[in-house]
């Protein structure tokens, strides 16, 4: 069913973002029909081009990432023809009018700002929409992340949005809630009454969420030495990754049931404190080395291609922290939580390791507990380990085997791009998916207790090669607990 007619503003509009994810993303739902023929797409940018010059070059931008012939002439007729160009100087007061001329005249369809900016525009801009008088209560806009560098720029940019746009309106991206198998987490937990019983610390040993990545920090460096992993990767998608793991029940599917839980997890992380922050965290950079059998460059050597002297970096590409979580549930059962650049393969993935059998009828053999793999990305799927006894007469010998459920044998179909489910969800009015005020708040709060206590400890980040699973610390962190990180097996 096409959404209602729309008219989305893209600032941002020639950026990384829309030519890799937003546009392709539009195209892709515009091919299933799920747009009504008059909702238009309006890229923003301080380049000075024409519609048509904006057309030609979404043509050149969506041909040269899709498959040969994947731009299909009739959907690029349709396509093309909602696309349009505006030139603005996002600081300046002036254009702001021409901007307004390009929409539907009797203000009948809904307004959509997408903002693919840095975050420090957002405010400016919610104010500049307002000065031109181009909201009203159906419009909304989306703030990509990150909301805020800590905790008092995120509180600065949600007021200056907030003085604009309802907090009803207001769509906070963070494209992991988009992933299919995210979305899964939640049909596993709560669409099973299996896991429930065990879904809690008498039962589970500890939790480990991972998500690695083989890219390095690339052409990002500016952006990537000004943030680092903890606020790039952990503030938000690890955090939110561990919230639907970790929350209460919700009573339903709806937004604010599933964001009061998830609030409630927040609130509830322990501080990391000064005395503590040496013990439970890990910053690591990685050195050169080499990922699939090709040489990658250190971090040291990006930064000085892209002109930023190696002393002047500060950024880690790699963190793992042990996170507890203070409340009934949680108490004792660490979650263990890892990111990293350059590490040997893109990988997602959360394990729940559940407690050993509290006695072996087995000799000495020895018993592996149970573990349940939840894979993200890029393989989607469940694996449940379990103890089994090798076929035949030889005694008894026991071995853990896994039971797996690989999505994509089970579905043959191709998942949407995260970023296409968000759009949708925006257009469609359902907030569900998007984070609410006081998460990202909560999160800056507990993420900027870390960045202080490694400033006053000055704790820098640990060198590891490009290809390994992190620096020494890393395998310490788990290892001082007697426990050990579970990576997939190579290939
Ligand atoms: C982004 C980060 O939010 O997520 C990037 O800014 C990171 O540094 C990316 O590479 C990872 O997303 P995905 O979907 O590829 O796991």
């Amino acid at each position: 069913v096409p959404v209602d007619p729309f008219d989305l503003v893209i600032f941002g509009g020639t950026g990384d973002l829309a030519e890799r994810k937003l546009l392709p993303a539009l195209y892709h739902r515009d091919r299933d029909e799920q747009f009504s023929v008059d909702s238009l797409i309006i890229g923003v940018s301080r380049s000075e081009i024409s519609d048509d010059e904006y057309v030609t070059w979404v043509h050149e931008t969506l041909t040269k990432q899709f498959a040969p012939n994947e731009v299909d002439p009739d959907v690029w007729t349709r396509f093309s023809a909602r696309l349009r160009h505006q030139c603005l100087d996002l600081k300046s007061a002036d254009g702001w009018a021409d901007l307004d001329a390009k929409f539907d005249p009797e203000h009948e369809r809904v307004r959509v700002f997408y903002l693919a900016t840095a975050s420090s525009l957002f405010g400016p801009v919610a104010q500049q929409l307002h000065d031109a008088d181009m909201v009203d209560a159906r419009s909304r806009i989306v703030l990509e992340k990150p909301v805020g560098q800590d905790y008092p720029s995120a509180c600065a940019v949600n007021d200056a949005v907030g003085a604009v746009f309802e907090e009803s309106q207001i769509y906070r991206i963070d494209h992991y809630l988009g992933k299919e198998t995210v979305q899964n987490l939640l049909a596993l937990r709560f669409g099973n009454s299996l896991f429930e019983p065990l879904w809690e610390r008498g039962a589970v040993e500890h939790v480990q969420i991972t998500v690695a990545e083989d890219l390095g920090a690339g052409n990002r460096f500016e952006f990537y030495e000004r943030t680092g992993a903890l606020r790039d990767m952990v503030q938000n998608h690890m955090l939110q990754l561990l919230c639907l793991v970790a929350m209460e029940p919700p009573a339903s599917m709806h937004h604010d049931d599933i964001r009061n839980e998830k609030i409630k997890v927040l609130r509830a992380l322990k501080p990391i404190t000064r005395a503590s922050v040496d013990d439970v965290t890990v910053r690591g950079r990685y050195t050169a080395g080499i990922i699939d059998d090709t040489p990658v460059p250190g971090y040291e050597k990006e930064g000085r291609d892209a002109g930023v002297p190696s002393d002047e970096h500060d950024a880690e590409t790699f963190v793992a922290i042990k996170a507890e979580i203070d409340n009934w549930r949680w108490n004792g059962t660490p979650f263990y939580l890892r990111t990293g650049k350059r590490l040997p393969r893109k990988m997602s993935q959360i394990v729940f390791q559940f407690k050993a059998v509290p006695h072996s009828i087995f000799g000495d053999q020895s018993l592996e507990p149970n573990r349940l793999v939840m894979s993200l990305q890029p393989e989607e799927g469940v694996q449940l380990t379990l103890m089994t006894k090798e076929p035949g007469p030889g005694g008894f010998r026991m071995r853990s085997l896994p039971l797996n459920l690989h999505f994509s044998d089970a579905f043959a179909v191709n998942y949407p791009d995260a970023y296409e489910r968000l759009l949708m969800e925006v257009l469609r009015g359902n907030p569900a998916l998007f984070m609410r005020r006081d998460e990202i708040e909560t999160a800056w709060q507990w993420i900027d207790r870390i960045i202080d206590n490694w400033h006053a400890e000055q704790i820098q980040p640990e060198e590891y090669m490009a290809g390994s699973w992190g620096p020494t610390k890393s395998f310490m962190l788990v290892d001082r607990d007697r426990r050990r990180w579970f990576n997939p097996a190579p290939g």
